[in-house]
């Protein structure tokens, strides 16, 4: 012990040595000189700014309006908040085109509402994270706009122009995620260029080294400014075949109607890991923190992403977990995996792309329970959560009803198969008041019925409501050793319905059982093999559980409830 205060002193004398020059600006302060980074026990919470709070009235959320809401965010027990972009935007993907990345787009605010975030944030031991879109630029960005002004423009090799096949005909079959030919021909030189995402969204070419410099720039601009890291939007594809092979084609059709393709030859190349991995580099220099946006098929996929040694994402995302039918079995599998594997897991169940976790897993009976038992879940396991605003209070999905009412282009394409990410999206629910109090004028999106008693304001109220559950054991993560340390031991495994863990630390052991069924369930447990022979438990958390205190006996569960105890023995 003597040694680490020893270590850690020496550290922070040699830093302040050096002026703190780095470890200052990344939020970095003396409580991380532990042996594991922060980021390892913080729970991260995901604000998307057009939705979260409206300080001016104009109906879109903004800065300011975040920074009055850090209070909550802190008696939450969040300790870091990704902000989705808010850079200057044309907005036709809701910031993720950006035409600057180093402002603010002045419908959130200024460069000095964000320092103010930023320093309010830091008061509050909140670290701030910002999203940074590396796969392409807005078609508005001053280097897209030079790129495509001439074939010989200084930027013209900054994003990928190709000859097509022939009269009107693309380079290649590849599709843009978003339903359309991932090539757009342009006529002022008359050559297409290369689009993943919306045709306003060009990708940039990765393979020149003056776009790297340009780009890893901008991250230094943040972290420089007291950002502690950033989310790295769309990963997978920063890298193509340079020589555009067509991609396969197989069999069926996509949901906008498009025959469906393997993705093998635009997506998950691996010169991307190289440029994360200098990525991760740039960010040492500022201590800062890389999480991913990275959609994997399997563990061993996501593997990949930490690097050989530990050199490249500290917190790729596990967004598999997203796709998992609400069982058991599947949650077990899963979850045995993903524990066993290299580098530390950063959980999610829902994102601003995703339908929101309450609808998703919702039986329309037991909604509210399930949304406790996911938080008693994902909140206990061993790794790095990430909220999504709105999740802790059951935040339904409300999605747009008419076709004429939808704002993400892409729900407009694919209607009605594809009703696109507003539902997912709408205003923070604060109160029952008009508009949820998210905002004194017209919200851009509609705020659903279910504002009327899924509120931050009623459920802070209600010690049973589900935000008064997570605000629980967001506590007990910070309170219990083993929650933060201890190891994952899963229990009873041959059981189709109860999922039951141990988290288990020299210091102390947390038992948690979570019915994923709808009916009773009785499990038993034996932890003779797990050190214990006559274990007591002493509850942390329940609900819709019955267990007495004392000598662990049958946990009784009612539908999806959830118990969390102690253990001793
Ligand atoms: C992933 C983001 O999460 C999504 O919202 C966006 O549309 C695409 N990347 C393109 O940037
Ligand atoms: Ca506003």
């Amino acid at each position: 012990m003597r040694v680490h205060r020893n270590l850690r002193t020496l550290v922070m004398v040699m830093a302040m040595a050096l002026g703190c020059a780095t470890l200052c600006n990344a939020q970095i302060g003396p409580s991380d000189m532990k042996e594991q980074p922060w980021w390892k026990h913080a729970v991260f919470y995901e604000v998307y700014p057009r939705s979260f709070a409206d300080s001016n009235g104009d109906g879109i959320g903004d800065l300011n309006g975040i920074t009055s809401k850090l209070d909550y965010l802190k008696d939450l027990g969040v300790d870091a908040i990704w902000i989705t972009p808010c850079f200057p935007s044309p907005q036709v993907d809701f910031g993720y085109d950006i035409s600057d990345y180093d402002n603010i787009d002045p419908m959130y605010g200024t460069l000095a509402d964000f320092d103010q975030l930023v320093s309010e944030a830091k008061k509050r031991n909140i670290r701030v994270i910002l999203d940074f879109v590396i796969n392409h630029t807005s078609d508005q960005h001053p280097w897209f706009i030079d790129s495509k002004s001439s074939r010989s423009s200084a930027h013209r090799d900054w994003y990928i122009w190709r000859d097509g096949k022939g009269q009107g005909q693309p380079p290649n079959n590849w599709l843009s995620t978003f339903g359309l030919s991932a090539w757009k021909f342009d006529p002022t030189t008359n050559q297409y260029y290369y689009h993943y995402f919306y045709p306003e969204q060009p990708d940039l070419n990765w393979r020149n080294p003056a776009v790297e410099k340009a780009m890893f720039d901008v991250t230094r601009f943040w972290y420089k400014r007291g950002v502690a890291g950033f989310r790295l939007d769309a990963v997978d594809s920063l890298f193509e075949d340079p020589n555009l092979t067509d991609n396969p084609v197989l069999p069926g059709k996509d949901k906008f109607g498009r025959p469906n393709m393997e993705e093998k030859y635009n997506k998950k190349l691996p010169e991307m890991h190289v440029t994360l991995q200098r990525l991760r580099k740039v960010a040492d220099e500022y201590g800062a923190v890389l999480i991913g946006e990275t959609w994997t098929s399997q563990v061993k996929e996501l593997e990949a992403y930490y690097g050989e040694n530990g050199n490249e994402l500290q917190l790729p995302m596990d967004l598999m977990l997203t796709n998992l039918p609400l069982s058991a079995e599947a949650f077990r599998e899963h979850i045995n995996a993903v524990d066993a594997a290299r580098g530390w897991p950063t959980y999610v169940i829902t994102n601003h792309d995703i339908r929101r976790s309450y609808s998703r897993y919702g039986d329309g009976v037991h909604n509210d329970d399930i949304a406790k038992m996911m938080a008693g879940f994902y909140l206990t396991l061993r790794g790095t959560p990430i909220m999504y605003y709105g999740e802790e209070i059951g935040m339904a999905n409300n999605d747009p009803k008419r076709k004429e009412d939808v704002k993400d282009p892409i729900g407009l394409l694919g209607w009605p198969l594809e009703k696109g990410r507003d539902g997912e999206r709408t205003p923070m629910q604060w109160n029952g008041g008009p508009n949820a109090g998210f905002t004194t004028g017209k919200p851009w999106l509609p705020v659903p019925a279910s504002a009327q008693t899924h509120n931050v304001q009623t459920e802070s109220e209600n010690p049973d409501s589900i935000l008064s559950f997570y605000k629980s054991v967001i506590q007990l993560r910070k309170t219990e050793p083993a929650m933060l340390e201890g190891a994952y031991i899963p229990l009873n495994e041959s059981d189709q319905n109860v999922l039951s863990y141990l988290r288990k630390s020299p210091t102390g052991t947390v038992l948690v059982v979570l019915n994923f069924s709808p009916a009773p369930q009785n499990p038993t447990f034996d932890l003779q093999k797990q050190g214990f022979t006559s274990p007591k438990t002493k509850a942390l958390l329940q609900n819709q559980a019955d267990v007495a205190d004392g000598p662990l006996q049958t946990v009784h569960l009612q539908a999806y409830g959830t118990y969390i105890g102690r253990i001793t023995d």
